[in-house]
């Protein structure tokens, strides 16, 4: 596995001894190898380095209320979260949390949205797009990046490791952040954003121009591969992944959805390049995807033991979860308590 990549923005106020990380992932549709190569498999490597908190953010999946059937919710957070240590979180290197069980993440929400002003959140990408898509947009939707940036400014994290898709909420939480900061004094530190240099946006294997995504995952085959996907459908996925009419296996020259398979092939391989390309000389793009079918089928397998292990006891979960929260909540409730005196609430 491809050691943690080097932060491309770091404002380190804050580093003590240990770091501090924080990321998380929608309890939406399914998670896919997108989701584990650009975030999952980053929060995994190096975790002894770092004071690590690993919510799963079922509070930002309400922010597209018709979309939700409750019983669904709860039973898709507890999966994320099943996978989080499936996929190599340590919950004992680790705090792995539900976002809805530490209710000081709404609390600063509220305060850090009145510092936000509403031009910053309507230029929002995401929020163009997802609301674009919507009958109905609710004020949730919009009001998204400060509930994410109170997620992460309330750990006063150091560095959050995401996909490079993210990037963009990266940002609006360091200016948010400076905004209360310059309003109310000195406080939080400004958090970095960790993405891999290689796989920090993996692309669809049915259309290489779009990033791999849950919601496309939920209406197309052969879009994404599912971290519980069986061998038969990864196989039918990668062998379907549309390449071009050459044959050249060489990162550099490589069109969109060769490069995507290259870098798949790289990030779960832990090869170098020049390493990948000697193998595959002359082979073709029949043989790279033969070898990717190979090398993520090794690499589910042990995920999808680990995780139907974890599901099929729901006790040893709840109380992972619940020491998680209660974990967490020991830190956010001391941020909380600092903001209202800083505030005169
Ligand atoms: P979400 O749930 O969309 O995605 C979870 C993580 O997976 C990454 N990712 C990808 N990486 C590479 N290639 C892809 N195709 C791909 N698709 C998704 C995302 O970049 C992300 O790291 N807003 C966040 C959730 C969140 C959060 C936070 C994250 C809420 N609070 C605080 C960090 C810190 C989201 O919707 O991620």
């Amino acid at each position: 596995m491809e050691a943690l990549a080097e932060p491309n923005t770091v404002t380190n106020t804050a580093a003590k001894e240990r770091p501090t990380v924080l990321s998380g992932i929608q309890s939406t549709g399914i998670l896919h190898l997108g989701n584990y190569i650009g975030a999952l498999s980053l929060w995994a490597a190096n975790q002894s380095q770092y004071n690590n908190l690993f919510m799963v953010a079922n509070l930002h999946t309400l922010t597209v209320p018709e979309a939700i059937n409750p019983r669904e919710l709860r039973q898709k957070s507890r999966e994320v979260a099943a996978l989080y240590i499936a996929c190599g979180i340590d919950p004992d290197e680790s705090i792995i949390f539900l976002q809805s069980d530490v209710p000081a993440h709404t609390y600063l929400a509220w305060i850090l949205g009145c510092c936000t002003p509403v031009g910053w959140l309507e230029r929002m990408t995401q929020y163009k797009v997802k609301a674009a898509a919507q009958e109905t947009v609710g004020s949730g939707l919009l009001n998204y990046p400060a509930l994410q940036a109170a997620d992460i400014l309330i750990y006063k994290a150091n560095f959050v490791p995401v996909g490079d898709d993210q990037n963009q909420h990266l940002e609006i939480t360091r200016d948010i952040a400076q905004r209360f900061n310059h309003l109310f004094g000195e406080y939080f530190p400004l958090p970095g954003t960790l993405n891999r240099t290689s796989g920090a946006r993996v692309m669809g294997l049915d259309d290489p121009t779009q990033k791999m995504s849950k919601s496309i995952a939920a209406k197309k085959q052969g879009h994404a591969i599912a971290l519980l996907d069986t061998p038969a459908v990864i196989k039918k996925a990668i062998m379907g992944a549309v390449t071009d009419a050459g044959g050249d296996i060489l990162f550099e020259s490589a069109s969109v959805g060769v490069k995507n398979l290259l870098v798949l092939y790289e990030v779960l391989s832990g090869q170098s390049r020049p390493a990948i390309e000697a193998n595959f000389a002359g082979k073709g793009y029949g043989a790279l995807k033969r070898e990717l079918v190979d090398l993520v089928v090794t690499t589910l397998e042990p995920i999808q033991a680990k995780f139907n292990e974890l599901m099929s006891d729901d006790q040893q979960l709840d109380e992972l979860l619940s020491t998680g929260a209660t974990r967490a909540s020991v830190i956010a409730n001391q941020t909380v308590a600092d903001v209202r005196k800083l505030v005169g609430v």
